[in-house]
């Protein structure tokens, strides 16, 4: 059951298996370029799982970072808000895409006790019972995409299946009309993925320039509208929400969209293309759920656990402290790499096998504390009902080239998984 993607090892990263570990720099993004460079992050496990990397190649301006490579030290940090702050910036980069001003506006970028106060406001509507409420909802809008590909034979599951499903199920959540799920969608990609220039075309010079001032144009109109005429979507409960007797400023507003609608859209596509993949180069565990379709839920496990969607979340010590036997000092940043936690060879036998009998816990959604994914419930029943219509409609469907991975330390995801519907 090997799998092509994660036993290849790249020309980059095949010099970064070479270069003295003092002198790695993690993130630079000549060891991305064909998605995460796995065989590194097995070279920090057990060379040195907490390393410090001096810089980043592309941002010369952007300070060094700690890369927290096991699951264990993942989770320390994780649930130790105090000493880890996310008040400080949430990616390895503190201002190069997104200022830190706009990180800070979204409670995923604030620590308790406004994070806790913001967060619950969300927190009802997506326990696992109020989204299996959506459950009739979400099957339409899959079925519907599929039913677009009509007589075709082959198609590209990230552009023609994945995007217009999970656009529009977040979107519906926030209340924006279908005729724009392309326009944000594409806003998302082009930030998510700021280094991948098919994604991005203008480059991260861009996002700043014209991305950020369309997204808060376009979310201006819609906060106008809610203001006005209240629904019962997440946009409203932004606009109408009080943190002690308080309203949020109107940054906060659009940041909060920005963060479920971000997080709605990239996350969930990658990891259905991750399984997808995963599963077609992997025929014998596809044969299973196409047998018994009870095990998609496995899948999905397994999926989130070999291609987790964020590569990493970051956090900022707020005193010097000590992790995995090296030193940190207050200010630094602490960069948890999810990507290599869950393949911790010290939690998973075969950590580079896609195996659905698995059944292993895994830090796709994070590794607990506060900042836990509020989407988990969500992100689950879409891919499973992504996966379950996907084999239902095409059991024989099979890889049609190539995938291509996007070039981002973030958003572990592909860009391109042609496959041919019918065998
Ligand atoms: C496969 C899908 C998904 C994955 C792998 C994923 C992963 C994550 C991770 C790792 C975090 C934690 C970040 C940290 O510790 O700093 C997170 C937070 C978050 N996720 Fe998800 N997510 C997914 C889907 C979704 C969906 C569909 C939504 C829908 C709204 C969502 C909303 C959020 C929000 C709002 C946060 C911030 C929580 C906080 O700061 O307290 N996610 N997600």
């Amino acid at each position: 059951m090997a799998n092509e993607q994660t036993a290849a090892t790249t020309a980059a990263e095949a010099g970064a298996l070479d270069t003295p570990i003092d002198e790695l720099r993690v993130a630079d993004d000549d060891y991305w370029q064909d998605g995460a460079p796995y065989e590194l992050f097995k070279r920090l496990r057990s060379e040195c799982p907490v390393h410090w990397s001096d810089s980043i190649q592309q941002y010369p301006d952007e300070d060094g970072f700690w890369s927290v490579t096991t699951a264990d030290d993942v989770h320390t940090v994780s649930r130790d808000w105090r000493t880890y702050s996310s008040g400080y910036g949430i990616t390895a980069l503190t201002h190069s895409i997104l200022p830190l001003e706009l990180q800070q506006a979204m409670f995923i970028g604030m620590d308790p006790p406004k994070h806790d106060r913001l967060k619950a406001l969300f927190q009802r509507g997506f326990t696992p019972k109020r989204i299996a409420d959506h459950e009739e909802a979400i099957r339409a809008i899959t079925i519907d995409v599929l039913d677009g590909l009509g007589d075709r034979e082959t198609c590209d599951l990230v552009t023609d299946v994945a995007q217009p499903v999970v656009s529009r199920v977040i979107h519906s959540f926030m209340g924006v009309p279908a005729e724009d799920d392309a326009d944000w969608a594409r806003l998302m990609n082009s930030i998510l993925a700021a280094n991948d220039p098919d994604l991005n075309p203008g480059g991260p010079e861009q996002i700043m320039e014209r991305d950020i001032p369309e997204i808060f144009e376009r979310c201006n109109e819609l906060i106008t509208d809610r203001r006005e005429n209240p629904t019962d979507d997440l946009t409203s409960v932004l606009v109408h929400a009080e943190i002690d007797g308080e309203r949020l400023e109107d940054h906060e507003i659009v940041m909060g969209f920005f963060l479920l609608v971000a997080a709605g859209n990239d996350s969930t596509k990658a990891t259905y293309c991750s399984g997808m993949r995963a599963l077609l180069e992997n025929p014998d565990q596809k044969q299973m759920l196409v047998d018994d379709p009870a095990l998609v839920p496995d899948a999905v496990e397994e999926a989130l656990r070999m291609y987790p969607a964020f590569a990493h979340f970051r956090r900022t010590a707020t005193e010097d402290t000590e992790l995995g036997g090296q030193a940190i000092r207050e200010g630094e940043k602490v960069v948890m790499w999810y990507v290599s936690s869950n393949r911790d060879e010290t939690r998973y036998e075969d950590a580079d096998t896609f195996d659905l009998t698995r059944r292993a816990e895994h830090q796709a959604f994070g590794a607990g504390g506060r900042h836990f994914c509020l989407g988990t419930a969500l992100a689950r029943l879409e891919l499973r009902i992504l996966i379950e219509e996907t084999l239902k409609r095409y059991p024989g469907i099979a890889l049609d080239g190539r995938p291509q991975a996007a070039a981002t330390q973030f958003v572990n995801q592909l860009k391109s998984l042609p496959v041919r519907l019918r065998p």
